[in-house]
């Protein structure tokens, strides 16, 4: 079964906040951010919500594939960043494009979120169940942000991505993938959300906004997004020299470098935004495709490395010809 990726699209708040604005907000440089982690400015929310986003985007890429919304019979968005619990943001966006045939729900595995949807739909696909989707990655991560944690505020940004994927089986197969989850390690990247406030009890569970041990996350991401690309390239039998690009998940440049030196390969084929939109956690990897698509680095024909990587702990890579 071959996945086609027919179009992608991404969505960007308007407002841009720089490392000097953070200068003002917490005790940091411009120097260190960028030294530490890759990043220049993010884009951050002045209205935009996880839903507006994410129908943006969703919108770009059906025009992209030029597809009706119609048509659409499946979507996943993946999002740890909802506004509202209920409903989920994936029917939010079924009702805003008129997608009145689709199955819509959410899916949350932080930054690898992107990845396991596409995963989803894979599978989906390979079971004759559906035979397109729109698979979409979206956050709007600075309403969970501290902005008084120098270690955590100046990472993240918000956006979305999304990608409209059609199952043709006139095709070879061209895609293989695999995905991990460590929950065991879990409570090194942690965000409360609502405590315990019953007749019976009341209690507070946990801080509501992003805490994390970064140099564990760090290290981590290194070893096993690396452990886990090998792992792929092996089962799926593709050779490094047959990449033509790893898309990975935006975190910090350091991290990207590091993967690519443990891989031996050069860094010439690792493509990042990072600096310009920060860590957008599941939107991460679907912006990154469509912004190499559009500036013409990523074409038809090429084969890719996807790999994300967050809190959960999960992690996965998938290689797709497209
Ligand atoms: O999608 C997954 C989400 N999470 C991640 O990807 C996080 C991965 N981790 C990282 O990106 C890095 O660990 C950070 C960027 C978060 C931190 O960089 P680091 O090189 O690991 O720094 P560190 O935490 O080891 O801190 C070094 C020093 C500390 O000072 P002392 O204790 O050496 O005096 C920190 O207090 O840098 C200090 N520091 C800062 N200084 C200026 C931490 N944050 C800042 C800051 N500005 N923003």
């Amino acid at each position: 079964m071959n996945l086609q990726i027919l179009g992608t699209g991404s969505a960007l708040p308007k407002e841009v906040l720089t490392n000097k604005q953070l200068e003002s907000i917490v005790e940091t440089t411009d120097e260190w951010v960028k030294e530490r982690t890759g990043i220049a400015q993010r884009h951050v929310s002045t209205g935009e919500t996880v839903a507006s986003l994410a129908t943006d985007a969703a919108k770009k890429a059906l025009d992209a594939a030029g597809k009706s919304a119609e048509d659409v019979e499946l979507i996943i968005v993946a999002t740890c960043s909802p506004e509202l619990a209920l409903p989920c943001v994936a029917c939010q966006v079924q009702a805003e494009i008129g997608a009145s045939k689709a199955v819509a729900f959410d899916l949350n595995a932080a930054c690898s979120g992107f990845l396991f949807a596409l995963n989803t739909a894979y599978s989906y696909f390979s079971s004759g169940l559906y035979k397109n989707a729109v698979i979409i990655g979206a956050e709007v991560l600075s309403k969970i942000i501290d902005w008084t944690d120098r270690g955590t505020c100046i990472l993240f940004g918000d956006g979305a991505g999304a990608v409209y994927v059609e199952a043709n089986n006139e095709l070879p197969d061209n895609y293989k993938f695999v995905q991990y989850a460590n929950g065991s390690k879990g409570m090194v990247l942690t965000c409360g959300l609502r405590d315990l406030d019953n007749p019976l009890h009341k209690e507070e569970l946990m801080k509501k906004y992003v805490w994390m041990d970064g140099r564990e996350i760090f290290q981590f991401a290194v070893r096993q997004v690396s452990a886990c690309i090998e792992e792929l390239l092996e089962k799926a039998n593709v050779a490094k020299e047959n990449i033509d690009y790893y898309v990975l998940h935006q975190a910090n440049a350091r991290i990207i470098e590091g993967i690519s030196k443990r891989l031996k390969e050069d860094l010439s084929k690792f493509p990042t935004n990072v600096e310009h939109v920060g860590n957008m956690s599941s939107a991460a990897i679907p912006v990154l495709l469509d912004e190499s698509i559009k500036n013409g680095t990523v074409k038809k024909g090429q084969t890719l490395v996807l790999s994300g990587f967050g809190a959960g702990l999960t992690y996965g890579a998938s290689v797709i010809t497209l």
